[in-house]
Formats: structure tokens, sequence, C-alpha cells
């Protein structure tokens, strides 16, 4: 089987060639990704407006960029899976319209992926991981703990009440003038810092349920920033990244570790933990939850570190792992800026409107 994925919810626009080769090695033929980092980057954000033009500048070359470099052409094809949400709406209209042209020009089945699930899919793509596993899913957009039993199957057991983990470190990083996007630049920026110099709240931590809060967290590192006045040393910038990555880290790992109780109570028979999403290319957290794993009795996986940032082999990979079962997308199919994984979850207390 071999998929074209398309990848244009948020600032990447990707595309990817992808087959079920029973080696996991040979899986991905081809995986270009453009990132629109320097157009985003004067305003310290993503503006939707620009990354929809940009998408639609640079799609058509990815696609056949991607297709050139895995050496086929169309009728090689068995679908053609595109993010169909939860994100911006003016890129995910470029990527579902440029999908599905594509499936009624070469008559094939188009595969309309949500965007989570291929996070949550990915760690498959590389390893042989069965279901149920409990998964981590910390992205720009997004901060969930979930059961994941099977393709299209998952059960969330907590969400954040405010900010996504990775919003926390670009806001942070953002304070102590690191740039953009910030969870790699504060990674870097924390390497030689000391963690315990400055006393930072650790949200949530201690709470019976498996929600997360990072905004309070974010009002006392502007505070610490805004008392280390105009310049500070770039020492003092080092332990405040330190400390800020420990905090959000002492988060994740205490939210998880009650995750684990519950998802051993619930599956005695699930064995790993997985952690997916742009947050999950920070090493130390990969660390960290690593050996949390190891204290629980479970094994802990992770993708490769280039598919945990936006990509397009995630969306094919989980447009396999669909097609796979007879799941395809009918041609009216509509992008949805809000697609929750699991419709049935509660609304975390005191949430505000994040799915
Ligand atoms: O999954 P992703 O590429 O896009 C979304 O779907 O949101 O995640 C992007 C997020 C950004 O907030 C970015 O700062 C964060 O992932 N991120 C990191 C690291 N690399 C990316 N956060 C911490 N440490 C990193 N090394
Ligand atoms: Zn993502």
């Amino acid at each position: 089987m071999m998929i074209l994925g398309i990848e244009t919810s948020c600032d990447e626009t990707a595309a990817a060639v992808v087959t079920d080769a029973a080696d996991p090695a040979l899986r991905i033929r081809a995986n270009p990704v453009l990132s629109q980092l320097a157009e985003h980057r004067p305003y310290g954000g993503v503006v939707p407006e620009i990354a929809a033009r940009a998408h639609l500048d640079h799609l058509d070359r990815l696609i056949r960029e991607a297709m050139a470099e895995a050496g086929i052409g169309f009728p090689d094809l068995d679908g053609i899976a595109f993010s169909g949400g939860p994100g911006l709406i003016g890129g995910l209209l470029v990527g579902a319209t440029m999908g599905k042209a594509l499936a009624l020009v070469h008559g094939l089945p188009i595969i309309a992926v949500n965007h989570l699930e291929a996070h949550a899919l990915t760690v498959r793509l590389g390893h042989d991981t069965p279901f149920p596993y409990l998964l981590l899913l910390v992205s720009g957009g997004h901060c969930q703990l979930l059961c994941v039993e099977g393709v299209g199957r998952y059960r969330r057991y907590g969400t954040t009440i405010d900010d996504a983990a990775g919003e926390c470190f670009d806001k942070c990083a953002k304070l102590l003038g690191l740039g953009y996007p910030g969870g790699p630049a504060l990674e870097r920026a924390a390497e030689g810092g000391d963690p315990s110099r400055f006393d930072l709240p650790r949200p949530m931590k201690g709470r019976p349920s498996c929600d997360f809060s990072f905004s309070g967290l974010k009002t006392a590192v502007r505070r610490a920033a805004l008392a280390l006045g105009e310049a500070p040393a770039s020492q003092d910038i080092a332990d405040l990244a330190a400390a800020t990555e420990a905090a959000i880290g002492d988060s994740l790992i205490d939210r998880t570790a009650r995750a684990i109780d519950r998802f051993r109570a619930e599956h005695p028979e699930g064995r790993h933990l997985v952690v997916a999403g742009g947050v999950a290319a920070n090493r130390r957290l990969r660390q960290r939850l690593s050996t949390l794993a190891m204290e629980r009795g479970l094994e802990f996986v992770a993708p490769a570190l280039a598919l945990c940032t936006d990509n397009a082999a995630m969306v094919a990979w989980a447009g396999i792992e669909r097609l796979r079962l007879g799941f395809t997308d009918s041609i009216d199919f509509a992008p949805r800026p809000r697609w929750p994984l699991d419709p049935t979850a509660p609304r975390a207390i005191g949430a505000g409107v994040k799915a």
C-alpha cells in the first residue's frame, strides 16, 4: 500500500509518500517539509492568513518533489490522505482542495485525517507498538493525555484548561527574548542554566484529575523576567530558561504519572507509554518520560525527532492505518477547525474553548 500525505493545518507545508513495507526503515519514501518560520517570525507567532497563502504558493511544488523523490507516478498510489482538521481553516482548505482534486483526477480514494490522530499513530510508523497505549500529546495547540485503544478509538484522560505545553514554551521564550519558535530556543538556552535558582509554580501538581494548566506558570516567568531588568546577563537567561523547562517538565511528568495509574487500572494488558507532538522533540522531556515509564513498569517509545514536529509522513501513515481498515471519506468532506479525538470527553474543569 502506498499513500500520498498532505499537511497544511498550521505553519508547515508538507507532502510525503509512505508505504506499509514490513521493514519500518523502508516505509518513508519521501517527506519534504517546508517551514514557514521566516514568514511568521516578525510577528512572533503564526499569522493564519500568511500561512494559508504560503501553503497555496508551495504545496504543488512540494507534492511534485515528494513524488519525484519517491520515484513514483499517481497510478502507483492507493490513496491520498490530507489533514482535515483541527487547525487553521485557510490552510486546511488548501490541503483538502488539493487532495480532493488529485484524487478525482486519478480515481483514488481520499482519507481526511485528524491531525491529532496523525500525531497519535506516528509512533507505529517506526516501532511495532500494539494497542492500547497511553499517549502524552504535547504540541503548540494541544496538551492531552489519551488512551489510544485503536485506530479511531481514543479516550481522553485529560487536557489543558488554558495554554498548551508548546504554547507555554513559545510564550516564555518570547518573554526571555529567545525568539520564535520558542521550544527549541528555550531548550538550547536552558543547557548551561541552574533550574533551582528560580522558584516557579507547578500548576495542577498533585490534583486527582489528569488535566493541565500553564497560564499561571507563564505569569510567574513574566514576573521573574521583568525582575531581571532591561539587560539580563546570559547566565540569568540560562537559569530562568532552565527553571521554566523544569517546571513545564515537572507538570507534564506529574500529570502523566496520574494517567499511568488510570491506564494500568483500565488496561492491565497495556505495555507502552508514548509521547508525540512538537514538544516531544525536547530531549530532557524524553529522558524524564523514559525514567517515569521504567519506574512504572511500562516501555517508553517516541517517534524519531524529525517526526515529532508537523510533517506529512505522519498524515500518510494515519491514511494507511485507516485505509487498511476500509475507512475512506467522501469527496464532500468539509475541513474541521475543531475536531476532538474523543468527542465524549468531559470538558476540563475551568476550561475555556479549547477542544
Ligand atoms: O506539533 P507541532 O509541530 O505543531 C502543532 O501541531 O502545534 O508543535 C509545535 C510546538 C511549538 O510550540 C514548539 O515550540 C514546540 O512544539 N517544540 C518544542 C521543541 N521543538 C518544538 N518544545 C520544547 N522543546 C523542543 N525541542
Ligand atoms: Zn501538530
